[in-house]
C-alpha cells in the first residue's frame, strides 16, 4: 500500500479529508449494519436535536505505524466503554463495543495510506461520534441517530510540538458537581470555546479548571487530564468526579507504577500545593503529554523548575514509555495494542 504523498512532519492538529469515514444509522430501536462512505458531509433537518439541543457526543484516539510496519490502535475498548457512558448520559442509544471497536478497524484500514509512518511524528487521529438526527422542538432526546467515525492525520496539538506551555488557572468553569463533566458530550466543549479563546488572546496555551463548586482544587483543562511529579519523583493526578476519565491518564498511572516503579497517586490537589511540585504535564489522546513550564493563578506563577525549557525528566520518561508501548517499541500489557490487518 503506499502512503499520500503528505509532508507528516509538518502536519499540524487540524482535519484534513480523507479517502473513506464509517456511517451508522439507528432507527426504529435498531442500528443497521454500517457502511464506509465517501461522503464527508452530513445533511440533516434543520430541527435535528443534535442542532437544537446538542445531543451529541464523540471520543477521539489514535492508530500509529510501528517500527515494523504494522498499523495498532491503543485501547479502543475503552473509548467504546466511555461512548456508551456518554451515550446513556445523553439518553443516545449505546453503539455496542464490539461493532464500535470492527468499525474503527474497517475504517483505519480503508484509509491506510493516511496512517503516517513510523518516526514521522504524526499519526492517524480517530474521531467516533453520535448525534441526534431527527426533528425535536420540545426538550427531549431524539428517536433517530447517526454514528460516524471520520479520521485524519495529525502532527502535535500544541502550535511549536513539544514545548513547555503556559496555561492559567481559569475563573470560568467548564462542569458542575453532578453534572457532565465525566462524559464526552460535545457541550463540555461548546462552553469552553469562549474561554480558549480568551486564553489565547492573553497569551496562555490552556486553561486549567477548578472544581466548580469551590474553586480550591485542580480539576483538568478543556482538552486534557492534568499530571504532576512530586519533589521526590512519584506522579499525581486529580481525583474528581467532574473530569473526564482520561485513557492517557490511566495508561500513565499503570506506566508509572509498572514500568517505571514509580509511587502514582490519584487523589484531590489543592491549588494551594502547585508550588510543591516539580513537573506538570497535560495528558490525553491529542495532547500526549505536553508539558507545562508554568501555571499563572491571577499574577502568582507557578514556575516548574524542571520543564520550563524543555520536558522535565519524570514526564521525558512516561512519555517516551508510553509512546513506546503505543508504536510497538515497548511490550505493551495484554489488550492494549490492537493490530490492524
Ligand atoms: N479531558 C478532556 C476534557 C478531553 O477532551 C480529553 C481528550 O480526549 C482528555 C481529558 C484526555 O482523554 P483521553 O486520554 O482519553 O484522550
Ligand atoms: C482527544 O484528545 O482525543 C480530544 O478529544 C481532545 C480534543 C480537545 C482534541
Amino acid at each position: 500500500m503506499e502512503k499520500k504523498n503528505i509532508d507528516w512532519a509538518s502536519l499540524g492538529f487540524g482535519y484534513m479529508e480523507t479517502d473513506y469515514s464509517f456511517v451508522a444509522n439507528y432507527k426504529d430501536g435498531k442500528w443497521d449494519e454500517g457502511t464506509l462512505t465517501s461522503d464527508h458531509t452530513v445533511t440533516l433537518n434543520e430541527c435535528a436535536c443534535v442542532f437544537q439541543y446538542a445531543q451529541t457526543c464523540f471520543e477521539g484516539l489514535k492508530a500509529y505505524t510501528t517500527e515494523d510496519g504494522r498499523i495498532v490502535t491503543f485501547r479502543p475498548d475503552l473509548n467504546a466503554e466511555r461512548m456508551e457512558d456518554s451515550a446513556k448520559r445523553l439518553k443516545m442509544p449505546v453503539y455496542p463495543k464490539e461493532k464500535f471497536i470492527e468499525a474503527v478497524k474497517k475504517v483505519v484500514k480503508a484509509n491506510a495510506a493516511y496512517v503516517p509512518p513510523f518516526g514521522s511524528g504524526a499519526t492517524l487521529y480517530i474521531r467516533p461520534y453520535m448525534m441526534g438526527t431527527n426533528a425535536v422542538i420540545g426538550v427531549k432526546p431524539a428517536t433517530e441517530y447517526q454514528f460516524r467515525i471520520l479520521v485524519t492525520p495529525v502532527g502535535p496539538y500544541f502550535k511549536g510540538g513539544v514545548r513547555p506551555l503556559t496555561v492559567r488557572l481559569s475563573d470560568l468553569d467548564r462542569a458542575a458537581p453532578h453534572g457532565t463533566g465525566h462524559i464526552k458530550a460535545g457541550l463540555n466543549y461548546a462552553m469552553s470555546l469562549y474561554n480558549i479563546v480568551d486564553a489565547h488572546e492573553q497569551g496562555y496555551d490552556e486553561n486549567i479548571y477548578l472544581d466548580a463548586a469551590t474553586h480550591t482544587t485542580i480539576e483538568e483543562t478543556g482538552g486534557a487530564n492534568v499530571l504532576f511529579v512530586t519533589k521526590d519523583g512519584g506522579v499525581c493526578t486529580p481525583k474528581s468526579d467532574s473530569i473526564l476519565p482520561s485513557i492517557t491518564r490511566r495508561s500513565l498511572m499503570v506506566v508509572a507504577r509498572d514500568y517505571l516503579g514509580l509511587d502514582a497517586q490519584e487523589r484531590v490537589i489543592s491549588k494551594d500545593e502547585l508550588d510543591s511540585f516539580a513537573e506538570c504535564g497535560l495528558c490525553g489522546t491529542a495532547a500526549v503529554i505536553s508539558p507545562v513550564g508554568k501555571i499563572v493563578d491571577h499574577g502568582r506563577e507557578i514556575c516548574f523548575p524542571a520543564g520550563m525549557t524543555e520536558m522535565g525528566p519524570v514526564t521525558k520518561k512516561l512519555y517516551e514509555t508510553l509512546t513506546g508501548i503505543q508504536m510497538g517499541r515497548i511490550e505493551a500489557p495484554e489488550g492494549w495494542i490492537v493490530e490492524i490487518k
